[in-house]
């Protein structure tokens, strides 16, 4: 019995080995381990042997039963493994060349953006958002742009709602900033402004702004130009010159634009320019002491100027770009060079 005992155990073995599948498997499984399979008939066998034996090979059952179990198990694991796919790497050749992976940028106009408010931060200026959805009380009224300003005329803005507009200019930032805060105040908001107008060279109907304010106790005319030329010089180079001329804007008084000495030809005169030495930038001016009323700031106590700038204007004189469109085609050759 003992020698039969072997030979199962080599058997079964064997065709456990040989099995292919999962289903394969079961069938050994059961043709030794089964209720009625081989193994249980050799138990049944025991009977007939002799007292001195029974026990020694009733044992050496127990343990072939024990050492089959854990074989199955982990041929089992081993089909399950292989039908999931694991276990057949495929050939890797380490001589290949890697892959080349192009690294992505920052669109010019965002590192416009970074560059504006790392110049007006070291100025403490704090950035500040507004929303890009805006109410007419906040893009026009507050700003005392009155109810037949051409710039509210629907040709030039895209309402959405009654009374509701994507905003087409940042200076509202500078109304919801006055309500929550008390001076001093000294912020920029860059974001998204939406106007009407049919695409041009120089015009796309979404662009950026930024708005600057400051308010404080005596602030002049003179601290905003001082700003502006810091900033200008900043960004432009030492070189650049500045010119203020007297401008007219609803909710700043006096008002002004200011222009810079042509980056392309230093100021003699060429097509960039329009033959005028000078491109404007902006548009600024003390804050019109109706605006702070609508706030409820003291206007007999405090100043401030304001300014606002386009910043795809900025980028193509920073960048020598000559159609703003080229910012919003996210043509990958044009990007990649930034
Ligand atoms: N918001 C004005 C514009 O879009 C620019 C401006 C801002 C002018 C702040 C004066 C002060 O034209």
């Amino acid at each position: 019995m003992r020698a039969r005992l072997e030979e199962v155990r080599e058997q079964a073995l064997e065709e456990l080995e040989k099995s292919k599948n999962i289903s394969q498997l079961e069938d050994v499984r059961n043709k030794f381990l089964g209720r009625k399979g081989i193994l249980a008939q050799q138990m049944k066998l025991l009977k007939t042997a002799s007292p001195e034996e029974k026990p020694v090979i009733g044992k050496a059952a127990n343990e072939l039963k024990a050492l089959l179990s854990s074989e199955f198990a982990r041929k089992l694991e081993g089909l399950k493994r292989s039908q999931r796919g694991e276990g057949k790497r495929p050939f890797f050749d380490v001589t290949l060349p890697g892959k080349k992976r192009t690294l992505g940028k920052l669109h010019p106009i965002t590192r416009t953006i970074q560059h504006i408010e790392e110049i007006f931060g070291e100025l403490g200026f704090k950035c500040v958002f507004g929303p890009e959805i805006e109410t007419e009380y906040y893009n026009f009224d507050a700003l005392s742009m009155i109810e037949n300003h051409p710039a509210r005329d629907e040709q030039d803005s895209f309402y959405i709602g009654k009374g509701i507009l994507l905003r087409t200019q940042t200076s509202p930032v500078q109304i919801r900033v006055m309500e929550k805060e008390k001076p001093p105040i000294r912020i920029i908001a860059t974001g998204k402004c939406f106007r009407r107008d049919a695409a041009d060279a120089s015009h796309t109907s979404m662009f950026h702004q930024v708005e600057g304010l400051l308010v404080d106790k005596r602030v002049t005319f003179g601290d905003l130009k001082g700003v502006l030329e810091v900033f200008v010089k900043r960004m432009f180079g030492s070189e650049v010159r500045m010119r203020f001329r007297p401008d007219f804007f609803p909710f700043t008084e006096p008002s002004a634009d200011a222009a810079i000495s042509c980056i392309m030809c230093g100021g003699e005169g060429c097509s960039s320019c329009g033959g005028s030495g000078w491109i404007e930038i902006l548009g600024a001016g003390m804050v019109d002491p109706e605006v702070f009323r609508k706030v409820n700031y003291d206007s007999e106590k405090y100043t401030g100027f304001a300014f606002g700038m386009g910043i795809e204007r900025i980028a193509m004189l920073k960048y020598g770009i000559n159609d703003i469109r080229l910012f919003l085609e996210n043509d990958i050759r044009f990007l990649s060079q930034f």
